[in-house]
């Protein structure tokens, strides 16, 4: 029998959760030879499988558009799939091909659940679910794993969601945010949850202010076609910081291992949220983009910030800066909560470290040694032993939807409470070309604020 392992923060007790057996399951990859496979999915299967936490029973089937040897699949460090991997060509277009990949699949027999990962250019998905759908692919047994983004807005959001919806049920589809799969997202809940002393303060009373922070020093990586129809406002803020900003605002859990009502919080968070106020959003783009895409004209953002606010009597008040860009001099997420000065006290500052250097740090004032009355501030720190390997968020995806636990999934509901408060800047920023901030590759957040617009 094999367990997760799992600790209480606040007693640092030990407590051994028995983990149900896997299910049989057949994971079946569209777009087994593009980047994400190659950067991401093989090697997050072949460390899960050297963990020995695959399915006792599991295959892999890599769908390309050209015939491919299984060697010619898998990146270094992943040749220990060969024997799970099967490859099988395919006309994504054609009926036909869908028929042969049934075939396949049905000979696994009902015992086997099927997973499409959907690793593929967003306009690739809905074709595909309709061809499966049209095969008959998607019975009880199967679902979808889906990488966003999930529409360009929200009508489009909500045109995507009930087409799926007219073939697979809610609890089949898998909306993928990597970051809520990492390893310090995933300990916000555990750690407000947990601790009580936070759990009191976790209001408008004691704070003061959230900034939410994800910079990066890469740039969009050739992604041109993808790039130039989404810019970081869709790409960045409508999944990743929004959902950190939920887990910050969601009301604590006191059972942190009920993961369904975990998205349920996250959904009530995102609702609370007013649409964004265009006047406080500023975008910037890093000066050689337009270059890069071969658009002289591009208005595409690269970088973002914006100030949220919650309607939440728990949080009515408080800003929530979101902040996001890329080719930025460091590469670093991290959310900060400020607490609020009071007669009887100084601000504190608590700052998860989502990557790198996972952890918690807090701002603390203690009484500098000495014969005078003096303050001083001292940091507490928390972080994870850094000779034991954190697992990648996608282990943790691909381990979820085998489980079929969606608490680290974007649920449609939140899909489009996520995108009702962008929906405000999505439309000014679509009429209005002005107020774009040109920035140097690998400046500072603090430079780029400085540009003129
Ligand atoms: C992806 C975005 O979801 O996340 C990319 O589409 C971004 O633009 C990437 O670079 C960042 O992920 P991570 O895990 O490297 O911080």
């Amino acid at each position: 029998m094999s367990y997760w392992l799992s600790f209480n923060l606040v007693e640092l007790r030990f407590i051994l959760i028995p983990m149900r057996q896997l299910p049989a399951t057949v994971l079946v990859i569209f777009g087994i030879t593009g980047d994400l496979s190659h950067r991401k999915l093989l090697p997050a299967l072949a460390e899960i499988k050297r963990a020995g936490q695959l399915p006792a029973k599991f295959k892999l089937v890599g769908v390309s558009r050209r015939k491919i040897l299984k060697t010619q699949v898998l990146p270094e460090g992943c040749t220990n799939l060969a024997d799970v991997l099967e490859t099988q060509t395919m006309d994504v277009t054609s009926p036909e091909d869908y028929e042969k990949l049934k075939q396949k699949l049905d000979a696994y027999g009902r015992n086997y659940q099927i997973i499409f990962y959907f690793a593929v250019p967003p306009r690739a998905v809905l074709p595909i679910v309709r061809q499966l759908a049209g095969v008959g692919l998607n019975q009880p047994h199967t679902k979808l794993l889906l990488e966003k983004p999930f529409g360009v807005d929200h009508q489009s959001a909500k045109e995507l969601i009930s087409e799926i919806d007219a073939h697979f049920k809610e609890h089949q589809v898998f909306r993928i945010d990597h970051y809520l799969a990492k390893e310090m997202a995933q300990n916000i809940t555990v750690f407000l949850g947990s601790n009580t002393i936070f759990r009191d303060l976790w209001n408008n009373q004691f704070i003061e202010s959230i900034e939410v922070t994800a910079l990066e020093k890469i740039g969009i990586e050739g992604r041109i076609e993808l790039w130039e129809s989404t810019g970081t406002l869709r790409d960045f803020v409508q999944s990743h910081l929004l959902q950190l900003t939920a887990l910050i605002l969601m009301k604590p859990c006191s059972d942190i291992f009920d993961f369904d009502e975990i998205p349920r919080r996250r959904l009530a968070a995102l609702n609370a949220i007013k649409p964004a106020d265009p006047a406080k959003a500023i975008r910037g783009q890093y000066k050689d983009y337009r270059q890069e895409v071969g658009n002289v004209d591009s208005f595409v953002e690269s970088f973002v910030k914006l100030t949220v606010e919650s309607t939440d009597r728990r949080w009515r008040g408080v800003p929530i800066q979101l902040m996001t860009g890329k080719k930025i001099d460091e590469k670093f997420t991290a959310i900060r909560v400020r607490f609020k000065q009071t007669d009887t006290s100084s601000t504190n500052l608590l700052i998860f470290r989502i990557q790198p250097n996972e952890g918690i740090e807090i701002d603390l004032w203690v009484k500098k040694p000495g014969l005078k009355r003096e303050l001083q501030k001292l940091k507490l720190d928390f972080s994870y032993d850094q000779s034991s390997r954190l697992p990648d968020a996608y282990e943790m995806v691909i381990i979820d939807a085998i489980r079929s636990n969606h608490s680290l999934f974007a649920s449609s509901a939140e899909v489009l409470a996520s995108w009702k408060i962008l929906q405000p800047v999505l439309e000014t920023w679509q009429k209005n070309g002005q107020g774009l901030k040109f920035y140097k590759p690998g400046s500072t957040y603090e430079e780029v604020l400085a540009k003129p617009n």
